[in-house]
């Protein structure tokens, strides 16, 4: 596996944010020594991905417990930081999973001495960090005996080692099958409008020397059309109890196009992305940004001054448009809802 891109490390007193925004041209880290730091990279984007941002949040609660310890009430700062972590971004699942479960199970007991609750806090960031990455090497292990020689597997968006603290989650499953050297090649799309899929995964690629094609995203039914796409494999954001789930806008189009040609479909992500408490994907909440991310592009404006926007930065794929869901725990078919 290629290991050496890294999106996020803790120092000991802070935590190093990879500044996803500027790649591929610039490898610039951004500092965060507060809660309120962490939650802007977030909010911004610097650090984008799944699992990468609730590992970012797991940190972002040991900064605050680390500020509380001069308040005047250290319980109240950590749950106030809690709240506005979990406001950063909503569709991601793993950001609330993670900053939840460093109250209930890295501190449960905020009340106590702030400086040991600032130590338990800085624990259980690392804690959840090194399960991320077992979780995504687990996944990605699974995932690689989909491909088989001469397949040409087409994806979105970025879901390698940048979307997560380590391997990635689609991403990890072509590289751990390139890796132990099945031929295989990628197509994959740009993905307007943030462009993760030009900028990010065409990194990743190179970086791992797997052979690929970079498209737009609307050449993805001709590629099909024309025979060129054997496997699809996508991320997932949020996955709903019924197995519908969120990712990146454009992957539900995929999803459709792929049953019209008779094309096996993957989403794959790690436990921390399922949200049981969800019966469909219906109830997902789907972030919307900026209309200036349509309206522009790399950060020109190209629609004419007037013209407004739609910019959903997720879609709901259904159940029913998956072959299976590749997880930690092995992978899921038809039919979805027993997940042991
Ligand atoms: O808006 P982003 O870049 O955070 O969206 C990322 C995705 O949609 C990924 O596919 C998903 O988070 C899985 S990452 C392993």
């Amino acid at each position: 596996m290629s290991e050496e891109l890294r999106s996020l490390l803790w120092t000991g007193s802070s935590l190093r944010v990879l500044d996803q925004v500027r790649l591929p041209f610039e490898w610039a880290w951004i500092e965060c020594t507060s809660c309120r730091d962490v939650y802007d990279v977030i909010k911004n984007m610097n650090v984008r991905g799944a699992p990468a941002i609730g590992v970012a949040a797991a940190y972002g609660m040991a900064l605050a417990a680390r500020e509380a310890i001069n308040r005047p009430d250290p319980a109240q700062f950590v749950y106030d930081a809690a709240e506005l972590l979990k406001r950063a971004r909503p569709t991601a699942v793993n950001l609330t999973w993670a900053v939840n479960r460093s109250i209930r199970e890295g501190a449960p007991d905020l009340g106590r001495d702030p400086e040991a609750v600032a130590a338990e806090l800085t624990e259980f960031a690392g804690t959840m960090a090194h399960e991320d990455e077992e979780r995504n090497l687990a996944l990605s292990t699974f995932g690689a005996t989909l491909f088989e020689d001469g397949d040409t597997v087409m994806t979105i968006c970025n879901t390698g080692a940048l979307a997560t603290y380590r391997y990635g989650t689609a991403f990890g499953c072509i590289d751990a099958a390139f890796q132990k050297g099945t031929r295989i090649s990628v197509i994959a799309l740009e993905t307007r409008p943030y462009l993760q899929g030009a900028r990010l995964t065409a990194l990743e690629l190179v970086h791992a020397g797997i052979p690929f094609r970079l498209i737009t995203d609307g050449m993805a039914g001709f590629a099909m059309e024309r025979g060129m796409v054997s496997k699809v494999i996508v991320g997932a954001d949020r996955i709903a109890a019924n197995g519908d789930f969120a990712n990146k806008i454009g992957t539900y189009q995929l999803a459709v196009l792929a049953q019209y040609h008779g094309i096996q479909f993957y989403t794959a992500a790690p436990m921390s992305s399922f949200d049981f408490s969800l019966s469909s994907g219906a109830q997902i909440p789907v972030e919307q940004r900026d209309e200036s991310e349509v309206l522009c592009f790399a950060g020109q404006r190209v629609a004419a001054e007037g013209a407004h926007a739609w910019n959903p930065s997720f879609d709901v794929t259904p159940n029913e448009l998956l072959t299976g869901i590749v997880t930690d725990r092995g992978i899921f078919r038809h039919p979805f809802g027993r997940w042991e």
